[in-house]
């Protein structure tokens, strides 16, 4: 498909829209912070003009994205290691989507699930043009580093599709082999962390119920209540993964246990297989308070000193923009503008 070999490099981004969960954790910021430590650049954001697809309070905006920084460092991110930027502050990445929303076709944009979701039952006329041409941005975020790998939760894979797909059409109208055709990095127990109300359901920040998630601001008590008070069947716990199809909440917690204890699944049910949830629910609550308690202090610190951040984000935008001004300069060339 594509001759030129690119670099390896890693990007993946989070929406400051308030309020990180368990799912976000083990789903993305975890991995984000394993990523970082195998060798290849990183690079991660906080994608604020993704958020205000829809509707944002500046003032709250603002907090979010300063409190999402804090959540990423909090997680294992470490600024001098990774490049850690606010979308916004590299204009780039909006400069390119431009160019991006003129590769896309409106069909694609109107297959995409997630925008189908959020205009479901809803008219949809109404929605901005930005969360329409929300994927075209997702697509310039990605490329505009020529990032070949992207870690993201189950939900993302396909807007990685479409980022493949802008890239190849935009390669192949201008005859050239610019951009990378990136892979999506879907992997681990935990890609979709379920509800603890209900395992058929994403956990999700945006859920009515506060019971149905973990928050990582929640502290030890409110996390060990959630996980005893989650919704589980009257069965013991099986001795292999098999054991767990069609035991939607059973087979969340064990995912839980296996992302948050780093064992693989059967390892776990091999510790665990037989026990009744009164005997599994408390080792999970203490691991649980054990791995999250000290992200949310961390966190509780950071965005204590707003300054430091801005400083931390003032930086990664430097570093970043080091690699994005060259590559849309010649996107630019590419396409016949004057440079
Ligand atoms: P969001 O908060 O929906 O913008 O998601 C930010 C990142 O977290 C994306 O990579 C998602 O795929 C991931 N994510 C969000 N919720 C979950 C979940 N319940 N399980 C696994 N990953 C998730
Ligand atoms: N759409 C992603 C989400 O909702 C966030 C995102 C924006 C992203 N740009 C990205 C993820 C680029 C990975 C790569 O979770």
């Amino acid at each position: 498909m594509s001759e030129t070999t690119f670099t390896p490099r890693v990007f993946s981004g989070i929406q400051p829209s308030g309020g990180l969960t368990l799912g976000n954790y083990l789903g993305a910021l975890k991995r984000f912070a394993d990523a970082q430590n195998q060798g290849i650049q990183t690079i991660y954001c906080m994608v604020d003009l993704h958020a205000i697809t829809v509707w944002q309070n500046p003032e709250d905006l603002r907090n979010n994205t300063r409190e999402l920084c804090a959540g990423f460092i909090a997680s294992g991110i470490d600024p001098e290691k990774s490049i850690l930027i606010n979308q916004s502050q590299v204009p780039e990445h909006a400069q390119l989507a431009w160019v991006f929303n003129c590769v896309a076709r409106m069909g694609w944009m109107g297959r995409m699930t997630q925008w189908k979701d959020k205009t479901a039952g809803k008219n949809a006329e109404a929605a901005s043009l930005g969360l329409f041409a929300y994927p075209a941005l997702m697509a310039a975020d990605i490329l505009i580093y020529h990032a070949t790998h992207v870690p993201v939760g189950e939900d993302q894979k396909q807007h990685i599709e479409l980022t493949r797909d802008i890239a190849m059409k935009f390669n192949h109208d201008y005859g050239v082999d610019f951009f990378p055709i990136t892979e999506p990095v879907i992997e681990g127990a935990a890609t979709r962390v379920m509800s603890l109300r209900d395992g058929t359901k994403k956990m999700s920040k945006s859920d009515p119920s506060d019971a149905s998630r973990i928050n990582l601001t929640d502290d030890a008590d409110a996390i060990s209540k959630k996980i005893r008070k989650a919704k589980t069947d009257p069965e013991p716990l099986p001795s292999d993964a098999k054991g767990l199809e069609d035991r939607p909440e059973a087979r969340n917690l064990v995912n839980i246990y296996s992302a948050l204890s780093e064992q693989t699944v059967d390892q776990v049910l091999a510790e665990v297989g037989g026990m009744q949830f009164g005997t599994f629910k408390p080792m999970l609550a203490d691991l649980a308070v054990a791995k999250l308690t000290p992200i949310s202090s961390e966190m509780a610190r950071l965005v204590a000193d707003p300054a430091e951040i801005d400083r931390i984000l003032a930086r990664g935008a430097e570093q970043a923009r080091e690699i994005t001004a060259p590559i849309l300069k010649k996107t630019y060339e590419i396409v016949g503008m004057i440079g």
